[in-house]
């Protein structure tokens, strides 16, 4: 059988790792997709930085969208990230020249999912994006798949590594927000922008991807309420824990009669509580499914390791030429998403 051929676009701290990952893995990944994986062609802002990897016989395509729409190519991975231009034109390209996409760009689905979801139905390509949501963790795939047949009432959690790590040294540490931020960034956990880490965003992004996937609903990150974690300092922390509480930033998402409420802010949890253990880089899912107890997933929710696990397992799945629709059902499916009014739960 042909081996798979994968054009990156993206070097930085998740693409250079998923470059390292297929190769190291060669053997395994070859073993369980029943073919080869082979990187043909990358791309990145920068020619000529050293990124610690072995690109000798692969070539350098002269921007995205070139590589998306490489003949040779059969999956293009975006791991370059934001919302807009070049990763959308690019991942637009790819699909609609009927090519697999993987992508980590959360950024991307919660603004253009649906868009890109379409082009992918009608082109009869995967789109995959398993590492857009808790990195390692496979929770994508629960949702689609394992879940697949389970009513969904809630999804809620601890969805980005960055909030979690700087509340957890400040915390632990009487650190400053601005040193953990810091340190947070140079652990390559941080957006290029990391407002969208400290302000919310990102956990809403994340949020409105599992809020469709759970559901049945079109992506609405709009529909999403957001507050942050900027303001908070080690006294609030050291306040909290007087009390008996520790800060986490959590997104909810949950179905109301009245809709699907969907918010992320600082919440205050019983020390004692499972989600009040989730320390550091690490990302914690719940999910409330009809007639079952809740299903609690945790593992590593950034770096590039953890997230390069799931962009090539996503890969692998290209390979063996599996494609599930990547917002779990048929677009015409998905409903609208009907806001409901906030409450506390
Ligand atoms: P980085 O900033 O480390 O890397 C981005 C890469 O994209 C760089 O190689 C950069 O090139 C390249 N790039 C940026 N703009 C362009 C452009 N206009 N044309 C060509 N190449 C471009 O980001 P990450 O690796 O951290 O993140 C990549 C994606 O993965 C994002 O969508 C992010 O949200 C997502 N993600 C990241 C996680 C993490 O823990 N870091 C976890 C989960 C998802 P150059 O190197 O030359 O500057
Ligand atoms: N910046 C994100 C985080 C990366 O810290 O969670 C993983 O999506």
């Amino acid at each position: 059988v042909a081996p798979l051929k994968v054009g990156i676009a993206g070097l930085g701290t998740v693409g250079a790792e998923v470059v390292r990952l297929i190769e190291t893995q060669a053997r395994v990944l070859a073993g369980r997709s029943g073919r080869g994986i082979r990187v043909v062609a990358v791309t990145a802002r920068s020619k000529a930085k050293n990124r610690g990897i072995d690109l000798r016989g692969v070539e350098w395509a002269k921007d995205p969208m070139a590589l998306a729409t490489h003949p040779e190519i059969d999956c293009f991975v975006e791991l370059m990230g934001g919302a807009g231009d070049p990763a959308l034109s690019a991942v637009d390209a790819a699909l609609g020249a009927g090519k697999s996409v993987v992508t980590a760009n959360k950024a991307l689905l919660a603004k253009h999912g649906l868009k890109l979801a379409k082009a992918a139905e009608k082109h009869g390509g995967a789109l995959n994006f398993e590492a857009a949501v808790g990195a390692a963790i496979p929770v994508i795939k629960t949702l689609r798949e394992g879940l697949a047949g389970t009513g969904i009432n809630r999804v809620y959690g601890i969805l980005n590594g960055t909030c979690n790590y700087i509340l957890t040294r400040m915390e632990q540490e009487g650190l400053s927000f601005a040193e953990c931020l810091k340190d947070a960034q140079r652990l390559g956990y941080a957006e290029a922008n990391p407002s969208f880490d400290v302000d919310g965003h990102d956990t809403a992004q994340k949020l409105a991807i599992l809020a469709s996937l759970a559901f049945g609903t079109k992506v609405a990150q709009s529909a999403v309420y957001v507050e942050g974690i900027s303001s908070i300092a080690p006294e609030d922390l050291r306040a909290a824990a007087d009390l008996g509480y520790r800060v986490k930033l959590l997104g909810v998402a949950v179905r109301t009669a009245k809709g699907i409420e969907q918010r992320v802010h600082p919440t205050m949890v019983p020390k004692s509580s499972s989600i009040a253990q989730v320390m550091g880089v690490t990302n914690a899912v719940t999910i409330d499914g009809e007639g079952i107890p809740p299903i609690t997933l945790v593992g590593p929710g950034a770096g590039g390791a953890a997230t390069a696990s799931a962009v090539v397992a996503d890969i692998a799945d290209v390979a063996r030429g599996i494609r599930a629709n990547p917002f779990g059902r048929p677009i015409s499916q998905l409903r609208d998403t009907k806001k409901a009014p906030m409450e506390r739960h």
